[in-house]
This record gives C-alpha cells, sequence and structure tokens, in this order.
C-alpha cells in the first residue's frame, strides 16, 4: 500500500558521482575524511566508472588534480590536462556512460582561488576567460556537459557562447548557480588540494543567510542559457532547492557535499546511525524538495543499496 501511494522515488539514474583524477596508474589513494572515497589514477577511474555504470548511476563529474599548479591555472586548460586525459579515456572505454566535468580553476592555480587574482583580489573577467577556455577544452576531449563551479559573474554566457561557437551547441551547461561560501567544503579541499593559500571565498561565493540573492543568480544563469541550474550544498540549503525548483521548468541539481559526506560516515563508523536508512532518506529528501539531480559521494553504495530492496 506504502508503496503504491509514495510520492516520490529515489533511483540510481538520479546520481551523479564525483571523482577526483590525479596523474600516475595505478593510484587509489584514500582521502582521509572522506571514507570510501579516493583520489584515482585514470586507470582506476576506468574501473570505478565501469562499477557506477554496472549500477545504474546517472553518470560521473570529474575534478582534477594537476601536476604543477601556477597563476594562470594552466593545468585547466592543458590539451593533455589531468581531466582531460581522464575524459577522453573513460568516453573511450565506457561510451554509455554520461561524463561531466566541474570547470573551476581552484585545483590549478598556486594560490587555490577560483579565478585570476591581483594582490588579494579576484578579477572577474580575465577569471572568466580563463573557465571559457577550459569549458572549450573539456569539450573538445569529449565531455557530455560541463559545470561551472567558480561563481564568477557572466561566465555561463560566455561559455554558452563560446561552445556554439565551437561547434558543441549540443553541450549543456550545468551552473553551480547558488553555490554558498560553506564550512561544509572542509573535506572536498583536502581532496582537490584546492584550499584557498589566504584569504576565503566569500567574495565570489554566496553568504548563507541570503536566499533572495540565490534566486537572483538563478535567473541569471538561466537568462545566460544554463540547461541545469544548481544548488550547493544541499541540506542547509533546502528552501532554496525548493525556490529555485518553483520558479524555473529546468532541471535542478542538488550537490550532497564532501561535509555532509563526511559527517555520516563519522556518525557511522561509531555505530551512532543506520548508515544505509540515514543516507537514502537525505536522499530522497533530497529529490522531495525539488531536486532532480543528486550529486553524491554515496552514489555508489545508494545505487548498491537501492538495488538490493
Ligand atoms: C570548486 C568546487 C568546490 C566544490 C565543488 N567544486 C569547492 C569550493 O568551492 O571550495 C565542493 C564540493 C564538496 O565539498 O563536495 N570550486
Ligand atoms: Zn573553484
Amino acid at each position: 500500500m506504502r508503496r503504491l501511494v509514495r510520492e516520490t522515488e529515489l533511483n540510481a539514474g538520479d546520481f551523479l558521482y564525483p571523482m577526483f583524477l590525479v596523474p600516475g596508474t595505478g593510484i587509489r589513494k584514500p582521502i582521509g575524511s572522506m571514507p570510501g572515497i579516493c583520489q584515482l589514477s585514470v586507470d582506476e577511474a576506468v574501473k570505478e566508472a565501469r562499477e557506477a555504470l554496472r549500477l545504474g548511476v546517472g553518470g560521473v563529474i570529474l575534478f582534477g588534480i594537476p601536476p604543477e599548479k601556477d597563476l594562470e591555472a594552466s593545468g585547466a586548460y592543458d590539451p593533455n590536462g589531468i581531466v582531460q586525459l581522464g575524459i577522453v579515456a573513460l568516453k573511450r572505454e565506457l561510451p554509455e556512460l554520461l561524463v561531466v566535468t566541474d570547470v573551476c580553476l581552484c585545483e590549478y592555480t598556486s594560490h587555490g582561488h577560483c579565478g585570476v587574482i591581483e594582490g588579494e583580489e579576484l578579477l572577474n573577467d580575465p577569471s572568466v576567460e580563463l573557465l571559457v577556455k577550459t569549458a572549450i577544452s573539456h569539450a573538445r576531449a569529449g565531455a557530455d556537459m560541463v559545470a561551472p563551479s567558480d561563481m564568477m559573474d557572466g561566465r555561463i554566457g560566455a561559455i554558452r557562447q563560446a561552445l556554439d561557437a565551437s561547434g558543441f551547441e549540443t553541450v549543456p551547461v550545468m551552473a553551480y548557480s547558488a553555490k554558498y561560501a560553506s564550512s561544509y567544503y572542509g573535506p572536498f579541499r583536502e581532496a582537490a588540494e584546492s584550499a584557498p593559500a589566504f584569504g576565503d571565498r566569500r567574495s565570489y561565493q554566496m553568504d548563507p543567510p541570503n536566499a533572495r540573492e540565490a534566486l537572483k543568480e538563478v535567473a541569471l544563469d538561466l537568462d545566460e542559457g544554463a540547461d541545469i541550474v544548481m544548488v550547493k550544498p544541499a541540506l542547509a540549503y533546502m528552501d532554496i532547492i525548493w525556490r529555485v525548483k518553483q520558479m524555473t521548468d529546468r532541471p535542478v541539481a542538488a550537490y550532497n557535499v564532501s561535509g555532509e559526506y563526511a559527517m555520516v560516515k563519522a556518525a557511522a563508523e561509531r555505530g551512532w546511525i543506520d548508515e544505509k536508512k540515514l543516507v537514502l532518506e537525505t536522499l530522497v529528501g533530497l529529490k522531495r524538495a525539488g531536486a532532480d539531480i543528486l550529486i553524491t559521494y554515496h552514489a555508489l553504495e545508494a545505487a548498491r543499496w537501492l538495488n538490493d530492496a
């Protein structure tokens, strides 16, 4: 009876699984604050993505840790960069796999900020130029979708135009539209080795108390041509997910971020929670709040649980 009247159904196909790529072969380097998640060399990433595909997970979203970082973030748009090599290998070995890429500069800059800096100031427009180069190079390598996570103004329009002008009009843009300056990103910065060397990201990411501003950011990105809009983090921002869902018919994504994952894993290790039930409850809650797409480090295990049920 419950099954018959259930309003929201979670599917493995709703999930995007984030992966952290590093140079080399045969590398699976565990991330201390994210039990179960590793930095992966491309060959290992192919194995993991094959498992994701087998489980029916909707796709993967790639992050890269380059061998060297510099002021221009050159590893981000290097045609032989780590993400570009990852895209090529994944699409060659697993053509059916949906490969999305995170487009940002913070993993590639020596200072760890998401753009170009002058002194301690982040420069919006020069950053957008490099983000455009990065998105195009991902598309050229074969990415199915690009996802800019930097929060610079005007980057969605600039990337959309450049994709169209370069023959990639069928590559959609998933915009990290309402991305908050959040403490929940701590474990990710260990995983991606992208903690800012000075200051914080509050000059470009959003202030947690603001909701109307999030809707404005979403409206701008929709106007600039975003195909999917994202709210991030997820749990502390379920009201934003709900409001964004009400304002657009375009799909909404929610990013269940590293700190949200780490908290669950820490409590589960202590035996304080029933991890399986709790994770599925959280994910269905995000979907009920309006998220069509769930970006989560729990993707593989949640897919297994759903498939077993
Ligand atoms: C890069 C980026 C971040 C995350 C996704 N893309 C970190 C940040 O902005 O510092 C966070 C993901 C997570 O915490 O799981 N801009
Ligand atoms: Zn960034």
